[in-house]
């Protein structure tokens, strides 16, 4: 096939990968096994404690983030064992099944989609639960464009009844600060492509004392994501299996380029980005689908005015403006669309976004007000 030509992709993930972190994947294949991927594995672990604020080492999997995912389910999962899951859209959908899968009990607390459910519904289901193992929580609902607001709080509940406490920060981290060690968070996935800024493949995931301890004790009845195995190898500077090496070396140049901005800093920038994103769809006259309280920094998802068709909108971004935006999960598929505001996003991609969507929203025979538009994309953040 021909190489694609190269495209704004506005996604929520895979993003735009700076040429730093492609160009490094670009290096000679080596022995996974030998002293210059030690070196590497040491660095990318250590550069990692700064994006989830841990004093432990994290672990770097060979997987997308679903492969995190059900590695944090399978190690601290047991059959028979009753979790409690928040559900407000797609991913907390999958993450209380793969709980389900690894024989547990999944105990659900749902809310409309567009909102997130309330800690006083999550602390009451986490308070009537006899022995409770674990609360799993999505961080950033990639599907509906919220994000949970209490990830410190819950954490305390989770510790009053010595539950585990597990976060899917896939869509979040990096756009958002998780600091694990002072909230409790006994694991905390996240995956390369979102904001990170890096391609897909791995994930990133941090383990508690608790939670490896755990685990060495009672390891899980799997091998590739046996996390006990994944730490005993990292502590000799290894992996257990054959890892994906070139995604290793984009991850540490990301992961560079994280620490040269400070995680304070992108948290701000994601947020300021976030807010022109959201003041543009009000511009625009459109509707962003999440509950203003839940609004996500790092998606932004929007619902179409009626009668608009997604597939040609997205069509007409695509091929008239080169620009790649997400469409609708489930039962919002085709009623509306999702961008990612993630990794190295700027005011340059915000404003190259909403004048093409203003120019493809008007050539479809929606009135876009473009004088309130300038005014948004004039203001200087
Ligand atoms: C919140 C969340 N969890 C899990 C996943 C699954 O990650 P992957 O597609 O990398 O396997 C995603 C992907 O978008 C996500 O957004």
């Amino acid at each position: 096939m021909d190489y694609p030509k190269r495209k704004l992709i506005m996604l929520p993930g895979p993003t735009n990968v700076p040429d730093r972190v492609m160009d490094a994947m670009i290096k000679p294949m080596i022995n996974h096994r030998g002293e210059t991927f030690t070196t590497l594995l040491k660095e990318v672990t250590e550069k990692s404690k700064h994006l989830f604020q841990t004093t432990e080492s994290p672990l770097i999997l060979s997987a997308s983030g679903t492969g995190g995912v059900e590695a944090a389910v399978w190690n601290i999962v047991r059959p028979g064992d009753k979790v409690v899951v928040p559900v407000y859209g797609e991913f907390g959908s999958r993450l209380s099944e793969a709980v389900e899968l690894a024989g547990g009990e999944a105990i659900r607390v749902t809310s409309e989609f567009g909102t997130v459910p309330s800690l006083d519904a999550v602390t009451e289901a986490i308070r009537r639960t006899a022995n409770l193992k674990a609360v799993y929580l999505v961080h950033n609902e990639t599907s509906t464009g919220c994000t949970v607001p209490y990830v410190e709080e819950l954490g305390k509940v989770a510790a009053e009844r010595g539950a585990f406490y597990v976060v899917d920060a896939i869509s979040s981290l990096g756009g958002y600060a998780i600091p694990v060690d002072k909230w409790g968070v006994d694991v905390c996935v996240t995956g390369s492509q979102k904001c990170l800024a890096a391609p897909p493949g791995l994930s990133l995931l941090s383990m508690s004392k608790k939670a490896a301890e755990y685990v060495r004790k009672d390891p899980p009845r799997v091998r590739y994501f046996d996390l006990g195995r994944q730490l005993d190898f990292l502590a000799h500077g290894e992996t257990p299996f054959t890892p994906a090496i070139s995604l290793y070396y984009a991850l540490d140049v990301a992961l560079d380029m994280l620490i040269e901005e400070g995680l304070e800093k992108r948290v701000e920038r994601h947020s300021r980005l976030a807010g022109r994103f959201y003041s543009v769809l009000d511009a625009m006259g459109l509707k962003a689908f999440a509950d203003p309280r839940f609004r996500s920094n790092t998606v932004i998802a929007g619902l179409y005015p009626d009668g608009l068709d997604d597939k040609l909108f997205r069509k007409r971004m695509n091929e008239e403006h080169d620009i790649v935006i997400g469409a609708g999960f489930g039962a919002m598929k085709s009623k509306m669309f999702r961008i990612g505001n993630m990794g190295e996003v700027s005011t340059a991609h915000v404003n190259r976004t909403a004048a093409a969507m203003a120019l493809t929203l008007t050539k479809s025979g929606h009135q876009v007000d473009l004088e309130r538009l300038a005014a948004v994309l004039d203001a200087s953040s």
